[in-house]
């Protein structure tokens, strides 16, 4: 299982001390939010901000894009290691892949999927994604409560692509925390996303990852 802390959830006053204790704690991923007030009623970081975090951490980057318009943030695959668009927000998954790919030829690509969004497409793009990111809270807000009815989601999508030659990751983000956990594994995730459980009084950050990994030794 990957961990992957989203810093959303953290008081960003003290960023430099979050990375620091992020990047000692064992999480596996940085995953970053991006909103833009628009596709989502909230508004995050910019490619600035994106830039600095960047050069300030080596862990790897898992940019979650909650924009309307995609394909105007092609760019930020510049300075992360893994880039998600919403399904939602395109008809034309294929070309904004390639455009993200044209811009950072390594980047990793997934998709991401809100609640209430079937999951059956993902059978056309075999090849094309490295990470299928399955919601389990309404994007917008770190700290909502996870949405137990989008579990059968997770188990569709690891049947899809049980015979996949290059297997995507199975995301979780939203509400993700020791509780629920076991849950979401035993349905097929592998890749897992969490804001308020570790960040919101993060001086505990090591412990409760290392409680996580605990959990996911099961599985
Ligand atoms: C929600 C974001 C999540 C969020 C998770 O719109 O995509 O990544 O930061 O926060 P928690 O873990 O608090 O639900
Ligand atoms: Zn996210």
């Amino acid at each position: 299982m990957v961990i992957a802390g989203s810093i959303i959830g953290a008081n960003l006053l003290n960023i430099e001390e979050i990375l620091k204790l992020t990047s000692e704690s064992g999480i596996d991923w940085i995953h970053l939010d991006v909103m833009d007030g628009n596709f989502v009623p909230n508004l995050t970081l910019g490619l600035d901000f994106l830039r600095k975090i960047r050069n300030s951490t080596n862990l790897p980057i898992d940019l979650h894009l909650m924009v309307s318009k995609p394909e105007d943030f092609v760019n930020y695959s510049l300075y992360c290691d893994m880039i998600d668009f919403h399904i939602e927000t395109t008809n034309f998954p294929f070309r904004l892949i390639d455009s993200f790919k044209s811009v950072n030829s390594s980047i990793k690509v997934g998709v991401a999927v809100n609640p209430v969004t079937d999951i059956s497409f993902i059978q056309f793009l075999e090849g094309f994604i490295d990470n299928v990111l399955i919601m389990t809270v309404e994007p917008g807000f770190a700290g909502q409560k996870f949405v137990p009815n989008i579990l059968p989601k997770i188990e569709k999508v690891k049947n899809i692509v049980s015979n996949w030659s290059k297997k995507p990751f199975i995301s979780v983000d939203g509400g993700i925390n020791s509780e629920n956990l076991k849950l979401v594994l035993e349905k097929g995730a592998n890749f897992v996303v969490c804001a308020s459980y570790l960040y919101q009084d993060y001086s505990q950050i090591k412990q409760k990852v290392l409680y996580l990994k605990e959990i996911a030794k099961n599985f």
